[in-house]
């Protein structure tokens, strides 16, 4: 073992070492805590003092007797070992006398694909774990086809705990053709199948003894040797992070190279508005270099002050950066939640974000047979061929040509937690010629004519609870005072404009999509939008206030108890659902989110209908 000081001196160096990163997959207790312990320990990557404590705490809470437990060692967080599994990304760097390692220690369980995702994306091959008594599993499919899908070439198929096969070389051979069936259509260029055992050292460092059937190179050897391709090598790419400017002499623009590389006096182009400069400085910290390449993270100063802002890209002339605010992207999808299209979500790209709508699912792809289906909605861990919708444009490049200006992540906007990530396919041309009308009666001028000013209030509630009657009330008092109104209302755009729509999920997303976009365009012509429709979602009442300004939409919870809804049943709905009659009704078998701040809140049994309706006049702009 080597002290703090020696490692130092070590890892000194190796600095000129090329370095190998990977990712681990597998399922729980297929052992990869274990084969990256084992693999820390054999290149003599921990301290003597970590391997006292390691021995220690085998002893307490390892599951291997007296020998090490190996995966205590990586699994750092409390969680994991009291759930016997791995549950965050962890990044472990290691090396030999050939190479450096940095390792992403990703989750085996089916809800942290995620995290997989999040680990493999920068990772130059992944060490497929399979448990020799198991054989492939679905999981394992899951995993090689995301590999795939992200754009990883090289693939080791680890098959450990060969030790409880009897180091059989059947159950080796067997293992590997069938996976490599599997595997024709994916886009692998190198499949390397190891027997191991991860516990009992075989065929990590050393040759395997109880293997001498195998002849080939152990997983170490394998990865101090496998030749990859270096990752966007070509066409300098710089999305820009920050504008630098300390003082008034200064203006550079900083960002981690996502390609290529530059050098002092290189011409570059900004995109989205195409300026042209050459390169006067580069630095790293406040260090100024001559050149700089992919990964660095860097300030550029240019010979010419252009303007140049957060999320504007810098590259080369002949650089594939395009712009573009619809997609054809690969999604894979994180969320328990159900994705539909038609609903709006957050995009987390390079380094901007903006609001995204999933336009259509293209195919949803069986990650057991690899062939794909039509589907309507997706779910926890589906892997789908989607269009999406940005609200605007992005400067990208297609993931197989660059990961970093490829890809986005989908954030729930209510939770802030990740849900998804996309990497594209392709922008979709349509959208590029498309272009809005300018017209010379405007908004303002509509509103002027009307004495009044555009705007939306938003009834939500159940069934019954009140919200036709309110709405009705409120636009007879509106009128009265020679307002310009409109009413939608569920029960009559659901005989017209949306008669093709039913009442599950999916399509009462479609519904107050369609019905946000028509208030919408109403508002625009200088009226008063009064809205009825149960809206049960938060995510597309959020939908629906997010295309109006601030003041133009308001939302109204009629906020009358499913108790007193039922008792009315004004068309016998209830009665009917409550026999089974009616499937999928707000309130008995479909859920109602209630808004958590709306403008107003009105209960009916609580109030009349002309104090509801002046409690509502009161707030209209
Ligand atoms: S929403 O959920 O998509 O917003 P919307 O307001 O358009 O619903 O339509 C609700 C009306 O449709 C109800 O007032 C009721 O008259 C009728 N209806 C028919 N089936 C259902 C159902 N399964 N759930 C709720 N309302 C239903």
């Amino acid at each position: 073992m080597k002290s703090s000081s020696a490692i130092n001196e070590y890892l000194k160096e190796q600095a000129s070492l090329d370095l190998l990163r990977f990712i681990t997959c597998g399922s729980v207790d297929d052992g990869k805590s274990t084969l990256i312990g084992r693999m820390l320990y054999e290149s003599q990557m921990i301290f003597d003092d970590q391997v006292a404590s390691l021995k220690n705490d085998s002893k307490k809470h390892g599951t291997q007797g007296e020998d090490i437990d190996f995966a205590l060692l990586v699994d750092g967080l409390s969680a994991e070992r009291e759930q016997g599994i791995t549950i965050d990304v962890a990044y472990r760097f290691f090396s030999s006398s050939k190479r450096k390692f940095i390792v992403a220690d990703t989750p085996g369980h089916e809800q942290y694909t995620r995290n997989m995702a999040t680990g493999a994306s920068t990772a130059d091959l992944a060490i497929l774990l399979i448990d020799a008594r198991h054989g492939i599993m679905t999981q394992t499919k899951r995993h090689s086809f995301i590999v795939s899908l992200l754009g990883i070439k090289n693939v080791v198929l680890a098959i450990n705990k060969m030790d409880l096969v009897n180091y059989d070389e059947k159950v080796f051979r067997k293992i590997e053709k069938e996976y490599k069936n599997f595997s024709q259509k994916l886009k692998f260029l190198n499949i390397q199948s190891i027997p191991i055992s991860a516990l009992k050292g075989d065929n990590i460092y050393q040759q395997s003894k109880s293997m001498k059937w195998f002849k080939e190179k152990t997983l170490f050897h394998f990865l101090e040797t496998v030749k990859i391709k270096p990752q966007n090598s070509s066409n300098f790419v710089l999305p820009v992070q920050q504008v630098n400017r300390p003082h008034l002499n200064f203006r550079g623009y900083s960002g981690t190279i996502a390609s290529g590389d530059i050098k002092v006096g290189e011409e570059i182009m900004t995109i989205p508005s195409q300026q042209k400069a050459k390169i006067k400085e580069v630095y790293i910290g406040d260090k100024s270099i001559k050149s700089a390449s992919f990964r660095d993270s860097v300030t550029l100063t240019l010979n010419k002050e252009i303007d140049i802002s957060r999320g504007d890209v810098l590259c080369k002339k002949d650089s594939l950066v395009e712009t573009a605010d619809q997609f054809n992207v690969n999604m894979i999808w994180m969320a328990e939640e159900k994705c539909f299209p038609g609903r709006s979500y957050i995009a987390k790209t390079h380094n901007s974000s903006t609001g995204i709508k999933i336009l259509g699912i293209k195919k949803l792809y069986n990650v057991n047979t690899l062939e794909h289906q039509p589907s309507k909605e997706l779910q926890l861990n589906d892997v789908a061929e989607v269009t999406i919708s940005l609200n605007k444009s992005i400067p990208y490049v297609n993931y197989q040509d660059n990961k970093f200006l490829g890809s986005m992540i989908l954030i729930d906007p209510l939770t802030n937690q990740t849900i998804g990530v996309g990497m594209i396919n392709f922008a979709l041309r349509r959208a590029q010629n498309i272009h809005l009308q300018s017209l010379s009666i405007n908004k303002e001028l509509r509103e002027k004519m009307n004495g009044h000013k555009g705007q939306v209030l938003w009834l939500t509630g159940l069934s019954g609870s009140g919200k036709s009657t309110i709405a009705n009330a409120l636009e007879k008092e509106l009128y009265a005072e020679g307002k310009k109104t409109y009413i939608l209302d569920g029960d009559n755009v659901r005989h017209g404009l949306n008669k093709d729509l039913g009442f599950t999920d999916k399509d009462r997303v479609e519904n107050i999509r369609r019905v946000a976009e028509v208030a919408r365009l109403m508002c625009d012509a200088g009226l008063i939008v009064i809205t009825a429709f149960i809206s049960p979602f938060r995510s597309e009442r959020e939908m629906a206030r997010s295309l109006f300004k601030k003041d133009e939409f308001k939302e109204i919870f009629i906020s009358t108890p499913l108790k007193i809804a039922e008792k009315r049943d004004p068309k016998g709905l209830y009665e009917k659902a409550r026999k089974g009659k009616i499937p999928n009704f707000t309130g008995i078998d479909s859920p109602y989110e209630k808004p958590s701040q709306p403008e107003i809140e009105i209960d009916t049994s609580k109030s009349t209908i002309t104090e509801s309706v002046k409690k509502i006049i009161k707030i209209i702009s």
